[in-house]
Parts: structure tokens; sequence; C-alpha cells
């Protein structure tokens, strides 16, 4: 039984290793990928997500560009973490198929009343594009299984001193998913700072001997020198894949049913999302909120998928992907 998932994303290294895990694992099937401007600009975050399909071999499905900025507020991208491409780092010249005539919220509004099966939401970025989608189409909610984002945090932020990087660039948008009521994982940087890029782990990727591979150990050696350089980090958290890894085998992370509210006005906390773990507030439980990940298993789910797709025969080639739907 696979699931049908549709994956909103700001490539992003680690989007880039989620979109991987995502196209690799047999239980999940990916109908679409929309893109949101975050880590960078939407053009640069959009030709990421081309390049990172077509080099899985998956330029057959359907990718289209959304929001180009935060609901309120401006962009700020994260060029100090994932460069002025969004994807520093390795050699990602590859033919991609053209993305799709539409904005995200319509590919996604499209994809999912076409889908037999309630659909699955993974949003690795700032939540822009899936709050207007709730916003501008309520019909679709009744058809969507659940939403599994990546942002936020129980602790602290990495953006701002308690805000986490997807929520803090657009607030708003988080709020509005969080105050949606529909089935809602959120798998914060206390469980993806587990979920590290050690020296090992890349030198696995490396010692696939494909392209795919090469490309991922090069991604998380440029990202491994960002997080030393901002954060004194050792080695990268790879936040977005765990989002992943929590569709495909959601007892990998430990959930606690909470209410998750999010900062929008606070002149120090805006952007923080303010997750009452101890029900103190008596506000309901709006989010099932990760407190807890298997990392080893994690790493086996990823570096399997990664395998597949580099094993799948077109993954990694140069060969022109044929058009998306
Ligand atoms: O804070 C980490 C999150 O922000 C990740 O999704 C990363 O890709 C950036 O989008
Ligand atoms: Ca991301």
């Amino acid at each position: 039984m696979t699931t049908p998932v549709i994956i909103d994303c700001d490539p992003g290294h680690d989007d880039a290793l989620a979109l991987m895990l995502a196209l690799g694992s047999p239980r999940i099937n990916v109908l679409g990928v929309t893109t949101v401007a975050g880590n960078q600009t939407l053009e640069k975050t959009t030709r990421n997500a081309q390049r990172i399909l077509a080099l899985a071999g998956a330029g057959q499905i359907p990718i289209a560009a959304g929001a180009a900025r935060p609901l309120v507020g401006e962009l700020a991208v994260a060029a100090d973490i994932h460069g002025e491409s969004g994807l520093d780092g390795p050699d990602l010249d590859v033919p991609v198929a053209e993305v799709a005539g539409v904005h995200a919220v319509e590919l996604m509004r499209r994809l999912i009343a076409e889908e037999r099966e309630p659909v699955t939401l993974i949003a690795t970025g700032p939540l822009t594009n899936v709050a207007l989608l709730l916003s501008l189409h309520p019909e679709v909610l009744p058809r969507i299984k659940e939403v599994v984002f990546m942002g936020g945090s129980t602790e602290r932020g990495n953006t701002t001193p308690y805000g986490e990087f997807n929520i803090v660039t657009d607030p708003e948008a988080a709020d509005i998913v969080l105050r949606e009521g529909l089935p809602t994982t959120m798998i914060g940087l206390n469980v993806t700072h587990q979920a590290l890029a050690t020296d090992e782990i890349i030198a696995e990727f490396r010692g696939m001997g494909t392209r795919l591979g090469t490309v991922c150990a090069e991604l998380m050696t440029f990202f491994a020198g960002a997080y030393r350089q901002n954060f004194g980090f050792g080695h990268p958290p790879v936040h977005d894949p765990v989002a992943v890894a929590a569709v495909i085998d959601p007892a990998l992370v430990r959930t606690e049913a909470v209410n998750v509210a999010v900062e929008l006005a606070g002149a120090y906390t805006r952007g923080a999302t303010v997750v009452d773990l101890h029900r103190r507030t008596h506000r309901p439980p709006n989010a099932d909120v990760a407190v807890g990940v298997d990392v080893e298993s994690f790493w086996r789910l990823l570096m399997t998928a990664v395998r597949n797709l580099s094993t799948a025969g077109t993954a990694g080639s140069a060969s022109r992907p044929s058009a998306p739907a």
C-alpha cells in the first residue's frame, strides 16, 4: 500500500534529500512537487527541484512553482546555509523537464481532486503554498489525509533565538495551517537536530559509486561547512527528510498530541512555535509534535532510498526526462 503525497519544498540541501527519500521509497507515491521561496528565491528553489527530480530519474513527476514571498513581509533567503544557488556544492548540470504551466496551489488542488485516496501533504519549506491552498480551496480539505511539516521547535530556534526558519519566514501561513483542524504532524528542530550527516554517512554516499550518491556526498560536504561556520555544529542536521520518514514509517518518530501556537506579534519572538508540551494552557491539541526519532532507522531508510534511485537505471543519468503531466 503506497501513500499518495505532494511535496512542497524550498530546495535546499535537506529538501533535496527529502525528495530523494520520497522518490526512492516504495511506500510513497509522489503525485507532484511544488516549490516555495525560502532557502532561496522561488526561481532558484524551483530550478533546484527540477534538477533533483531529473537526477533521480523522476522527471515525469509534475512540478509547479508557488509563492515567491511570504503572506506578510519580505522574503529573507538562507544563502549563508545553502549558498547562492540554494544547492551549492555539487555539479548539478542536468537536462530538466519543464515546470507545469500552473501555480503550485492549482497543481495541488488538481492532484488532490483527481487522486482516489486522500493525499498527504509534506511541507519542507515555509507553509505559504499550503496556507494558500487551504484558504482558496476549502473543498479539498476532506481529500487531505494529513499535513506533515518540517518546522518549528519545542525548544530554541535557528533563525532567531526562538524561531525556526520555515516558520519565521512565514508565521501567518503556519498559523493558518495549524488553525485549520486537519490532522497535522510537526517535525521540529528538537528532533531534526538528531539526524546528523556524519563523516560516515557522507562516506557511505560517496561509496555508492553513483552520480546520485556523489551528489549527496557533495551536498552534505557543503552543508557541513555551512553548519560548522554558522552554528559550530560538527555535522549538519538533515531536517526535511525526517518529515518524509515520518510518513513512510510513523513509528520512526515519537509524537505528543498537544497545542502549538505561532507567535505573530512578539518583538523578539515572532515566528516562534509555542508548544504546550505539558498541557498547561488547556488550549486544544492541534498537532502531533515529534519529540523523539529513531535516528539509526531513519538513516537506513534514506540510504536504501538513494541506493534504490541510483540503481533504478535512469537515476543520475543525463537523459532528458519525459515532459511532466
Ligand atoms: O530550519 C530548517 C528548515 O529551513 C529546513 O526545511 C531547511 O531546508 C530550511 O527550509
Ligand atoms: Ca526546506
